[in-house]
């Protein structure tokens, strides 16, 4: 039987969520390196940081409702609900996702404002004009198709809201993707669950088509792309090693593709694109 790309997804981080929080934390996003890759944080603090700089970039200094679209476990919701002393619903398509954020978030004492869900970002539970911050670090990936992922992120957001994404994207076309790196594509693609990937350019004639004031858009591959070296250094540690060849299945072969998003880096192939807009 073949299982859909949501059912994939959904049994990937299910099944690869705890050990990625027991070795690298609750945050399952790139880090921050610095403007030009050069500056090395340690620990998950390079995580941290690009929480941040991505706020300063996208020009947020408060929300009151946050929708975290592709919440993983809590990661950026919890730390945004308590910055900002908002309120903040996470969705993701993975049961043990959310059950693990519900948790901390009852742990961290913020369970009065903020739930997680499984829910899926291109058919939102939610009413129009319900948030006024919708953030996606990271999920705009895994979706199959681009352009309802913008409209259901706009169709939730209150007019003045801010839409603030960062996701994994090819590099610009044309000159069109070569054979080589449709070849290396083809590979993440199929160990990360994703569909095809498009360019920050593509996302930004998507937004262009949607009631978004202020599109902008930025590359930021230079200052994230020494993530792959720190996932691959730590994951050699043998206590780690050896839970990931016990995890097997997905999580195993989510770990011996790291080396291929480091080479997607490396040609220029893989980009790490931002979009931020407000809502007319
Ligand atoms: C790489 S993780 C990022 C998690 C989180 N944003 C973070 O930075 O810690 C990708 C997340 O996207 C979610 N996701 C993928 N496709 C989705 C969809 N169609 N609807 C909702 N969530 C989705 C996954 O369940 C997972 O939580």
């Amino acid at each position: 039987m073949t299982s859909t790309l949501s059912q994939r997804i959904q049994q990937f981080y299910d099944a690869s969520s705890g050990l990625w929080e027991q070795v690298w934390g609750e945050h399952m996003h790139h880090g921050y390196y610095g403007a030009t890759g050069r500056l090395r944080p340690g620990g998950c603090q390079a995580q941290v940081d690009l929480i941040e700089e991505l706020l300063a970039w996208g020009q947020v200094k408060s929300a009151q409702h946050i929708l975290d679209v592709g919440c993983g476990i809590g990661g950026s919701s919890l730390y945004l609900a308590d910055k900002f002393g908002s309120a903040a619903t996470g969705i993701t398509l993975s049961p043990v996702q959310a059950a693990r954020g519900t948790a901390r978030s009852q742990g961290l004492g913020l369970s009065d404002r903020t739930s997680f869900q499984v829910a899926d970002a291109l058919q939102m539970p939610f009413a129009e004009a319900s948030f006024d911050l919708v953030w996606s670090l990271e999920s705009g990936e895994h979706m199959p198709d681009k352009a309802q992922f913008l409209q259901e992120c706009c169709r939730v957001l209150k007019p003045g809201g801010t839409l603030l994404l960062a996701t994994w994207c090819h590099r610009r076309c044309p000159p069109d993707l070569s054979v080589s790196e449709q070849r290396l594509l083809a590979k993440i693609y199929r160990v990360y669950h994703l569909p095809a990937v498009i360019s920050i350019e593509d996302y930004e004639a998507l937004a262009a088509q949607l009631p978004l004031a202020g599109v902008t858009t930025a590359d930021w591959s230079e200052a994230v792309a020494p993530f792959w070296e720190d996932v691959i250094a730590s994951a050699l540690n043998p206590a780690v090693l050896w839970q990931i060849l016990r995890a097997g299945g997905p999580t195993l072969q989510g770990a011996l593709a790291l080396r291929l998003m480091a080479q997607g880096y490396r040609q220029g192939l893989i980009r790490y694109g931002l979009l931020r807009g407000t809502r007319v």
